[in-house]
């Protein structure tokens, strides 16, 4: 890699791996290699192809500095400060959930209904919002959330990949005077009693108000239902991000809130992630 060279990269991969493994992460070589080769600014497979290229006293220092984190069990994508979602790539940090495989569930949902006004609640880095408006031409994107502090990472997402035009992003739940064909929300769904048994990347780094709205950990969900009912403004459809064992509960919110097709969606883990209601 350079002529200053701290160790080679078999080393340095060994070394950080072992250290990862002790701090109980889950994926320690994996998360190694992601990390040397952002320090060292090469593609994973350069690196690793050829494990006896030294590592410059530059790319060994920022690695160091890395790992530690890593064992402090901060999440790889706040690490690397950005985290692929659908076909884009989104800067991250606490102040915003890291987005998940599984939301991309609800960018699907839009994909198939193609509405044309889209409300994405709780819009944290501006995942969904900023996804559907790169997918799908023709909608017009408002996107809420309570904290400013997830506003201000949706905002600098939006510049940065052009979308100031599509999204609009607000402060609060449901924006007044407003109708939509269609609101996406993955807002905060797990108990307060289900939150301790989370792994540390995720309850001493991710925001506890993207995490949790209360005791039984629906309550954003029935206060988003009860904003909607209230304000008589209904959407044609509602599509809701879930966690596991919740699906049939939300649902009967969604019936009661007024939806009278309902139906869920499962992941690839085949766990019903999304509850979908229709007018
Ligand atoms: C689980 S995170 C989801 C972030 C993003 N949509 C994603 O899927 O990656 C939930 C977000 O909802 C916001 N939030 C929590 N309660 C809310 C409410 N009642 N109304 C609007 N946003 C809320 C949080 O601040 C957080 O940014």
């Amino acid at each position: 890699m350079n002529a200053v060279a701290a160790g080679s990269v078999g080393e340095a991969l060994g070394a950080a791996t072992d250290a990862l493994a002790a701090a109980g992460v889950e994926t320690p070589r994996l998360d190694a290699e992601l990390l040397l080769a952002e320090a060292a600014g090469l593609e994973r497979a350069r690196l690793t192809a050829d494990p006896s290229a030294g590592v410059d006293a530059a790319a060994a220092r920022e690695f160091g500095v890395m790992v530690r984190r890593r064992v402090r069990r901060e999440p790889v994508a706040y690490i690397l400060g950005r985290k692929g979602f659908r076909q884009l790539e989104l800067a991250v940090d606490p102040r915003v959930l890291i987005p998940r495989p599984e939301t991309e569930l609800l960018v699907e949902v839009a994909l198939d209904l193609r509405p044309r006004r889209v409300l994405d609640v709780g819009t944290g880095s501006g995942a969904i919002a900023l996804a559907v408006a790169d997918e799908l031409a023709a909608a017009e994107v408002v996107a809420t959330d309570t904290s400013l502090d997830a506003l201000a990472v949706a905002q600098a997402n939006r510049a940065r990949l052009g979308l100031e035009s599509r999204v609009r992003l607000a402060h609060g739940t449901v924006p007044a005077d407003e109708r939509f064909d269609l609101v996406l929300a993955n807002l905060p769904y797990v108990s307060e009693a289900e939150l301790a048994a989370l792994e540390p990347e995720i309850t001493r780094h991710e925001p506890y108000a993207a995490l949790s709205s209360g005791p039984t950990g629906l309550e954003a969900i029935e206060q988003l239902l009860g904003e909607l009912a209230v304000a008589g403004a209904l959407p044609g459809a509602i599509a809701l991000e879930v966690g596991e064992g919740q699906a049939a509960t939300v649902g009967e919110l969604v019936r009661r809130a007024g939806f009278e097709r309902v139906e869920t969606r499962r992941d690839l883990a085949a766990i019903e992630r999304v509850v979908i209601g229709r007018l």
